[in-house]
């Protein structure tokens, strides 16, 4: 058993309802703090002189210096498998083209597609790992990551085998997701409705027969997949055993309440949703999580993140890292400036970047820093842990423990 500390602060985030507002005053912060794990897990937790004395370890990882600790944080929406880039995209956005004139000259999520087929399995595994490898440095070690730029049964295969074999390597924990019906692939010949059909009948038996991925997606809006067809798709994959998250209400709202409707674990995007639907999201066990990187990338209004808290909802924050609509990578960052422009308290940030999306994913076993919870955990150097949003993302973390065992440091 190893007792790891003192800690300057440590804010356990427990005691903390899984909806709603809260106050920094219900943070629990323990001054001089110590965590003894054993085994990936939080023995227990407390002041350290105190866990020292009581003697159950046999040995201990002294921090020598000012440092705070926070549980690790999980990243639930990303798209960081995938091949090329969209720079260009990006400056032609900034400089007036419309959507349709960037799809036109070779942009979109087409482009990425194209890219992502393209790419060998050994060179989309190498840049996702770099990219898990940037957002471990952050503090971060539970990381969705969808499908999405393959569209076909061959090309969705490949890019959740990389995201299995990127399990096999780092020590972060994977949530694989198949997000197949992000758009329907300018070379399938049929509708919309015949290439969601393909999905179940091809790709998700195989997904399943593999066990690549446990969750399905969808992008609900005018130019990717209409609300019915939507609704029938998801209540398919429901059927097959899969867990359901949904792109709603991004440009267009009515697609939060699908998301709702068929039981989905989370409704990620929601820039556009309407006063009624915040409430009726806000009513159910679906998540909302909020995503600041695709605001930031594309210039567009923020997700109303202080009305769903207000209405009692589930909030989580997550990077959306993809090559198009957020590229920045950066969760503590987005997650900071959603906090100023929201009016959020950094309890509830730091709620809907550790337990609240870690919720969002199925996994309650992480997300606060109590006894049996898996001992992932971030330092950093300061003597007070409000720095970390203040500084809006450049004050980087120190050390990050993954099952009680600090990572080696790639970046
Ligand atoms: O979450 N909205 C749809 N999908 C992604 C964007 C993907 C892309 O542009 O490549 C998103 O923002
Ligand atoms: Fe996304």
């Amino acid at each position: 058993m190893k007792l790891i500390g003192p800690f300057k602060q440590i804010v356990t985030l427990v005691n903390l309802p899984l909806r709603g507002k809260l106050s920094d005053d219900q943070l629990e912060i323990i001054a001089n703090g110590g965590i003894l794990v054993d085994d990936g897990k939080i023995i227990e937790i407390g002041n350290f002189d105190f866990l020292k004395e009581e003697g159950k370890h046999s040995q201990i990882e002294l921090i020598d210096e000012e440092q705070i600790c926070l549980p690790a944080f999980t990243d639930s929406h990303t798209h960081i498998c995938f091949g090329g880039n969209r720079a260009n995209d990006f400056a032609m956005r900034n400089a007036g083209k419309t959507y349709l004139e960037i799809a036109e000259s070779g942009g979109g999520i087409w482009s990425s597609v194209q890219h992502t087929r393209n790419a060998s399995e050994e060179e989309l595994l190498k840049t996702t790992l770099e990219r898990i490898n940037s957002l471990i440095s952050l503090g971060i070690t539970t990381i969705e990551i969808k499908s999405g730029y393959g569209l076909d049964l061959e090309n969705e295969l490949k890019m959740l085998r990389v995201i299995k074999k990127a399990q096999a390597i780092t020590e972060a924990t994977l949530v694989p997701t198949c997000l197949s019906a992000h758009l329907k692939p300018r070379d399938f010949e049929g509708s919309s409705e015949e290439y969601l059909n393909y999905i179940v009948d091809e790709i998700l038996p195989q997904v399943k027969k593999e066990k690549l991925s446990e969750r399905v997606d969808i992008f609900i809006e005018k130019s990717a997949f209409q609300p019915e067809e939507s609704k029938k798709f998801l209540l398919k994959a429901k059927a097959l055993g899969f867990q359901i998250t949904v792109h709603a209400d991004q440009f267009t709202p009515g697609s939060s309440r699908i998301a709702v409707e068929v039981g989905a674990k989370s409704a990620d995007h929601l820039e556009a949703t309407i006063d009624e639907d915040i409430q009726f999201l806000a009513n159910s066990e679906t998540v909302a999580v909020a995503l600041p990187g695709a605001s930031l990338g594309l210039g567009e209004k923020f997700t109303p993140a202080r009305k769903i808290l207000d209405h009692d909802g589930i909030l989580a924050i997550a990077s959306d890292w993809n090559p198009g609509s957020a590229p920045m990578g950066n969760l503590i960052t987005q997650a900071s400036i959603l906090a100023t422009f929201e009016k959020l308290t950094t309890a509830e940030v730091l709620a809907a970047i550790t337990f609240r999306s870690a919720f969002a994913l199925n996994l309650e076993d992480r997300g606060k820093l109590e006894k049996g919870k898996k001992a992932d955990f971030v330092t950093f150097i300061t003597d007070n842990f409000q720095n970390i949003l203040y500084q809006q993302g450049s004050m980087r973390a120190e050390n990050v423990y993954i099952n009680g065992n600090k990572t080696e440091k790639k970046l």
